[in-house]
């Protein structure tokens, strides 16, 4: 797959995932074989705004500019924004892109900016913006002419299928917004309505394939590589996106290239497990400092744990902890045996 310039070989993805797909989990998806990312979704106006501050914007006061965080060896990766006003994307998207806002933590500009018109979140669509575009395609384009005019890097959009089950537009909307200059477009096959419950329908993703020249990836219900076989060939799509998938498992990368590349798969043996579940931890730490990081970690470690005899005690015992030590001391006793009876 291609997106623009971009080559992305076995078209292997990482989705946006707000409050998960930080650079540390990014890394991580990236190691074990995600070709390209995506950052977490990131208030355009919040961006925009930051500028105008009167105080100082450092590194400490936003919370902001984490989150469109890129490092250099993250390339090719995409900074997602959400926002319902074209000005602002489009400004938020001049700013990602000369990398010169005021507290920017970006060694590099991203690679692609993406738009996200697919978050079904109340305080989101409640002010218009995230899946709420859906019900609006003529802002919805204007969005992304907008913002595709303001910045020489590519623009892509994410999408569902539509609002609710009385209104699938996404293969007419797709065709609005490549119309309007998007490079690629990725479509979760659920409604705005459904949230993240029933079943992803690949058929929309199909249908939007067969409206649009341009790249489409798939996105919705890929949990192994099986299901990227099936996405691809019900589809047609040319790429596929994986979230949920890839939480506590990052391993799902390397079986879905192996899968592309016809080799054998070897899942990770328990002692990889422990190892790059402590690797997440302390990379969260190193990146957000003990207290968030610790905090943060919890709900990783509990999808590596998930599964595993005695998880559920350690998972207890993983929310009471508040150090480094403490955390690697219970995963120790789990990986040792020890059941917190
Ligand atoms: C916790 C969580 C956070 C998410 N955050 C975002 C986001 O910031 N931007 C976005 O476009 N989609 C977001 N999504 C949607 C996912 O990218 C993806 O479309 C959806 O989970 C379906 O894919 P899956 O079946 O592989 O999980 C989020 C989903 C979850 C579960």
């Amino acid at each position: 797959m291609k997106i623009a310039d971009i080559e992305i070989k076995n078209g292997i993805c990482l989705a946006p995932l707000a409050g998960v797909s930080d650079r540390t989990f990014r890394a991580m998806a990236r190691r074990f074989g995600a070709e390209y990312t995506v950052s977490e979704m990131v208030s355009a106006k919040a961006l925009c705004y930051e500028q105008l501050c009167k105080r100082p914007v450092t590194a400490e006061r936003t919370k902001t500019a984490p989150l469109a965080a890129v490092r250099r060896e993250e390339l090719p990766m995409a900074v997602q924004l959400f926002g319902a006003e074209p000005e602002f994307v489009a400004r938020a998207a001049t700013l990602l892109e000369s990398n010169e806002y005021r507290g920017t933590l970006s060694e590099v500009p991203p690679s692609v900016i993406d738009i996200n018109m697919g978050c079904p979140m109340a305080k989101i669509v409640g002010n218009g913006e995230g899946s709420a575009l859906m019900k609006d395609p003529v802002l919805a384009a204007s969005v992304v002419r907008e913002t595709v005019k303001a910045v020489k890097i590519p623009v892509t959009v994410k999408i569902r299928a539509g609002w609710d089950r009385d209104s699938i537009n996404a293969p007419e909307l797709a065709k609005r917004l490549a119309d309007a200059g998007a490079s690629m477009i990725c479509v979760h096959g659920r409604t705005r309505e459904q949230m993240y419950t029933g079943k992803a329908d690949w058929s929309i993703i199909r249908a939007v394939k067969q409206a649009v020249e341009i790249p489409v990836v798939g996105n919705g219900d890929i949990f192994c590589a099986d299901d990227a076989r099936r996405m691809y060939e019900e589809t047609g799509c040319d790429g596929i996106m994986v979230a949920r998938g890839a939480q506590g498992n990052p391993w799902i990368f390397a079986e879905l290239q192996a899968a592309a590349e016809g080799r054998e798969y070897t899942p990770p043996t328990a002692e990889e497990r422990f190892a790059v579940a402590l690797e997440h931890a302390h990379g969260l730490v190193e990146d957000k400092g003990e207290r968030v990081g610790i905090a943060e970690c919890r709900k990783h470690l509990s999808w590596y744990l998930h599964g595993m005899r005695g998880a559920a005690a350690a998972r207890n015992a993983i929310m009471q902890a508040s150090s480094m030590q403490e955390i690697e001391q219970i995963v120790k006793d789990l990986r040792d045996g020890a059941h917190f009876l």
